[in-house]
């Protein structure tokens, strides 16, 4: 018995970038500025490789100058600060991203404060997460993935989340530490939970909506989803599934899916839930941050 409602993330991904490639149009018309993209990959992890081709995909679909600096592994970290300093000063650039994970010798904090916080369309300069942090949302980048995961929570549950528990499984300061500061700006009572956290199932099971986001394939159960609730799940889990008799890799996420939708409300799938969402975030930080240098609003 399937109750809960599938959030299609792919659906309202496409319908938000064409409203951004219609403002980018506009932009250019009337204007003349293109916002620019560049996306900095390191080395040769097979997810971020597909991550970045998506990016720059969906850039190019939008309209945007999208530009790709690929390194090597062994790049020094002289060199990827000099690359940054270059795209700093670039008047076509108006966002900047380096693909985490880095390789082990680089400094993943001295490469990410380096961006000039008004290129950070990651959202991860202090500058920006402070901003957050100090519920000035309006004013800050905000990191893609929990503004796509916050968009969709918003959608199924109104803006005001007053009264509405949440919880957040995962601590990163990519998506469980912002997750958590937008949920408790739209009034959420938040949580977050982590690998040390006692009793999770019995924290999870407290929960309006729920944020998994700590790589752990298929680790959220019905058992411990309330009955009604909104289930986000961030995880990009690479498995081998056996379908048909035959070995094969899929991607699941970190809440098993077709157990949690007899009991949620309404819940993401993977993929096509999150991930797509937080594609078209980027753009959206991206088309902002062009408006921004253009002295127009955000
Ligand atoms: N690696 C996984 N997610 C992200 C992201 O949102 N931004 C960057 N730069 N790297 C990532």
């Amino acid at each position: 018995m399937t109750t809960a409602k599938r959030i299609d993330g792919k659906a309202k991904a496409a319908q938000l970038a064409q409203s951004i490639t219609r403002e980018t149009e506009a932009l250019l018309a009337e204007h003349g500025i293109k916002p620019g993209l560049a996306v900095v990959i390191i080395g040769e992890d097979p997810a971020s490789q597909v991550y970045v081709r998506n990016k720059k995909r969906t850039a190019e679909s939008c309209g945007f100058h999208s530009v790709q600096h690929t390194l090597d592994t062994g790049v020094s970290q002289e060199d990827v600060l000099a690359l940054i300093d270059d795209l700093n000063a670039d008047q076509s650039i108006h966002g900047i991203l380096v693909q985490l994970p880095l390789p082990g010798h680089l400094d993943e904090q001295t490469i990410t404060q380096a961006i000039n916080p008004q290129k950070d369309v990651d959202g991860f300069h202090f500058i920006n997460i402070g901003k957050l942090t100090a519920g000035l949302t309006a004013d800050a980048f905000v990191p893609c993935t929990p503004a796509g995961c916050m968009l969709m929570i918003q959608d199924e549950m109104g803006s005001d989340l007053s009264g509405k528990n949440a919880v957040v499984i995962g601590r990163s300061n990519i998506v469980g530490k912002p997750m958590a500061s937008l949920l408790l700006q739209a009034n959420a009572t938040v949580t977050i939970t982590h690998s040390r956290t006692k009793d999770l199932a019995g924290v999870v099971a407290s929960a309006d909506i729920v944020v998994a986001a700590v790589g752990r394939p298929d680790m959220v159960k019905r058992d411990w989803v309330k009955p009604g609730a909104v289930v986000i799940d961030v995880g990009i889990n690479r498995v081998e599934k056996i379908v048909d008799g035959e070995k094969k890799t899929g991607l699941t996420g970190d809440v098993d899916y077709d157990d949690v939708s007899n009991v949620a409300g309404a819940i993401t799938p993977v993929p096509g839930g999150v991930g797509p969402m937080t594609i078209t975030m980027l753009m959206a930080n991206t088309l902002r941050s062009a408006r921004l240098a253009a002295g127009l609003g955000g």
